[in-house]
């Protein structure tokens, strides 16, 4: 059942500096069922068998990297938990289609129940811990297959926290595009007084009604509720609508680039402490396309995992990770594109300069911890080391 040979990866708390070990092998899961959410979204929930029931261990607002090999090359992708620890029996992911996607639209194709995946263990830290005595006011901003984690989240603290409240600002193009529609409508009812969601969509659907054959015709949409983008002033009349007082505040943002940084700025500008707000990246955007700016020229590299010691000859310009993956070893790793923390080691000698880095606050950087997957060395020798 498990994929690949055994070593641990160190997560970190992003707020707290600890460093926890967590499993990253893979391991063959069943698909349970397979529901469509929206039109170009599905969950699927997974069979973790009994003796797999520890290492599935989760804590909301985690993901779980699914690998698929594909003539050949593996893919491995990170795919938040919608479910939540404290609520739901089994653990699901939500899964929407990226346009010309290689894995999501796999997923949302081809998966049906009984297909086997493999999936390493939870992972991440984009979540605080919560308790039954604490009073918080959660605000939680979202647009599109960001939701997915704050459905956890929000889950886990209406379950956990009694005494809490959880606001959440999702913006979708249209109702058919809102994913979880109506459960986050059903928790809305049980949870009443704990719990507001409050939608904006970008493009309601309209319809012409009135008119003379076809002239002077108005367009009128169904839709009662908030229009437009997630911005700036309307993050401000949320947070200032619905915080109590003194009540201390937590904040998470899962979505497109514009709105996270948006979210972030305002909430600092409203006095909220930078600790208190949790940033989960799905993709860089405007990365993606972007070519390097560093210049590498090459390093001997020592690299230290799962207790043995690995000397490799890095290329110009290649990250650690790559390097490693091209002589068949066997480095963990999810998004590649420095978004998650699955890949972090600690430099130990040399040094190296990341091309992306959104997953590792300025302390951890400071403290020599690197996303291996965008670290390319500047220094003609290197040392770092994955089981710290
Ligand atoms: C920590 C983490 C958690 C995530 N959780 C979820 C989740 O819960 N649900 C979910 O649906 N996705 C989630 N993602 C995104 C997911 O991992 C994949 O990146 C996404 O499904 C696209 O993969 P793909 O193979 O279909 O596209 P690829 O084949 O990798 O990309 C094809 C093209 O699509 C574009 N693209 C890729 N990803 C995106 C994107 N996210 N948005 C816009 N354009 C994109 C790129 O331009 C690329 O050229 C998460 C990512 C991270 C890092
Ligand atoms: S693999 Fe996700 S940050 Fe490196």
């Amino acid at each position: 059942m498990k994929k690949n040979a055994l070593f641990c990866a160190a997560i970190i708390n992003k707020s707290s500096n600890r460093l926890k070990m967590a499993d990253t092998n893979l391991y063959t899961l069943k698909v349970k069922n397979v529901e469509a959410e929206t039109d170009k979204a599905v969950v699927l929930t997974f069979d973790v068998p009994a003796e797999l029931k520890d290492k599935f261990h989760y804590k909301h607002g985690q993901y779980l990297t699914l690998n698929f090999k594909f003539k050949g090359k593996n893919e491995r992708r990170a795919y938040s938990l919608c479910s939540s620890p404290s609520m739901d029996s089994d653990m699901k992911i939500g899964v929407k289609r990226v346009f010309k996607g290689l894995v999501s639209n796999h997923i949302n194709d081809n998966i049906s129940p009984g297909t086997e995946i493999d999936v390493m263990p939870a992972q991440g830290h984009f979540n605080t811990k919560l308790s039954a005595d604490q009073s918080k006011d959660y605000f939680l901003f979202c647009s599109g297959s960001g939701v997915t984690p704050m459905l956890s989240i929000l889950k886990s603290v209406l379950e956990e926290e009694p005494k809490s409240q959880v606001c959440m600002y999702y913006g979708n193009k249209s109702v058919d595009s809102i994913m979880f529609k109506t459960e986050l409508e059903q928790l809305e009812k049980r949870y009443s007084g704990q719990l507001k969601v409050i939608h904006t969509l970008t493009q309601p659907k309209v319809r012409k009604e009135g008119g003379i054959f076809g002239l002077f015709a108005k367009k009128v949409t169904d839709w009662k509720g908030m229009k437009g983008r997630i911005d700036a002033r309307t993050i401000k009349e949320i947070v200032t609508e619905n915080r109590r007082g003194t009540t201390p505040v937590e904040c998470f943002m899962c979505g497109p680039q514009g709105m996270m940084r948006t979210a972030e700025d305002t909430l600092k500008g409203m006095g909220i402490d930078e600790k208190n707000i949790h940033v989960e990246w799905f993709l860089p955007e405007e990365d993606l396309n972007k070519t390097s700016s560093i210049e590498g020229s090459g390093a001997k590299a020592t690299v230290k995992m799962n207790g043995k010691k690995i000397e490799l000859n890095l290329l110009p310009n290649e990250s650690i990770l790559d390097g490693l993956l091209r002589i068949d070893e066997d480095p963990p790793y999810s998004c590649m594109s420095g978004a998650c923390s699955t890949c972090v080691c600690k430099l130990i000698s040399g040094k190296a300069e990341m091309e992306r880095c959104l997953a590792l606050s300025d302390d951890e950087v400071k403290n020599g911890y690197l996303l291996s997957c965008s670290a390319i060395p500047t220094t003609e020798e290197i040392e770092v080391d994955y089981d710290v």
